[in-house]
């Protein structure tokens, strides 16, 4: 159960290789004994992420998991709730992909659709009727600030972010009478393995960051979180913005 101030015994983290989720993880196993499952691909990545939580007091197990495989997915949240209750789920993975790819390459674009939104949802529901029968959990939700405003740069990632985010909002409506919450998460550009090689956006942050902000987002028992926080003044002006001006404003 989450402790009184706010810290969880038990975490899974769905895109188990994912470097926010893994932060998030890291931050929660540094103030208490945690028990952590990571659902994910195998790979040596998941390997080293699984020791790196050890070493630092957590219990790992792996749950395989493809986000593409919707199918798959109930029996994936229920054998990673096999050993028990647990108190924070967090939806970690995504793709951000070639932006100018997505809208011309059928296939490319169709995977970034499943991977971030229909997959999203399918494991959201699935969770959702799990935490309900546990009756107690928090789910935290990486969204995007690409989401809040569709821009033409990279306007698939942006769609499917903005329909991750509506559904996770959704849902956190829908569970809020039975006692569970979810917390959505919009962070800016992120220094991890997604944006590795692109040059850093205004107010780029750090994994680190942003799990702190997310950590804090579930003990306060928030709903809508940015990271950094200023994106949601900065968000707040730029989604008033008329199109012929929002068109050319180069972002
Ligand atoms: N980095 C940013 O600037 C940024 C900004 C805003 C929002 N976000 C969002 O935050 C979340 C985490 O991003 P991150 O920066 O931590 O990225 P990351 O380190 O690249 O992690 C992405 C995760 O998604 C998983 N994944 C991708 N396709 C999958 C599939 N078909 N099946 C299963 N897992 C799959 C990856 O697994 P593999 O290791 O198997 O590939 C990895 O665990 C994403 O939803 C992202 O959209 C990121």
């Amino acid at each position: 159960m989450i402790n009184a101030v706010g810290t969880p015994q038990s975490l899974l983290l769905l895109g188990g290789t994912s470097e926010i989720g893994l932060a998030i993880a890291e931050n929660y196993a540094r103030q208490r004994p945690l028990t952590v499952t990571l659902a994910a691909r195998p790979s040596a990545r998941l390997d080293a992420a699984a020791e790196k939580l050890r070493g630092l007091g957590a219990t790992v197990r792996t749950v395989a998991f493809e986000a593409r495989d919707l199918e798959s997915h109930p029996k994936v949240i229920e054998e990673a709730f096999g050993d028990g209750d647990i108190d924070v789920s967090v939806v970690a993975f995504g793709l951000l992909g070639d932006a100018e790819k997505l809208w011309q390459d059928h296939a490319a674009g169709v995977e970034a659709a499943q991977v971030n939104y229909s997959a999203a949802v399918s494991v959201g529901i699935a969770l959702a009727e799990r935490l309900r029968k546990q009756g107690h959990g928090s789910v935290v939700a990486l969204s995007s600030v690409a989401g809040e405003r569709v821009r033409r740069s990279n306007f698939v990632y942006g769609s499917t972010k903005a329909g991750f985010d509506g559904f996770y909002l959704g849902l956190g409506e829908a569970l809020r009478p039975e006692g569970i919450h979810v917390t959505v998460v919009r962070p800016g550009f992120v220094h991890t393995k997604m944006t590795e090689g692109m040059k850093a956006a205004p107010m780029a942050t750090t994994p680190d960051k942003v799990a702190q902000v997310a950590v804090d987002a579930v003990r306060a028992r928030r709903d809508l979180v940015w990271a950094p926080a200023q994106w949601r003044l900065v968000m707040s002006v730029l989604r008033h913005v008329p199109r012929p001006i929002f068109r050319k404003l180069p972002i």
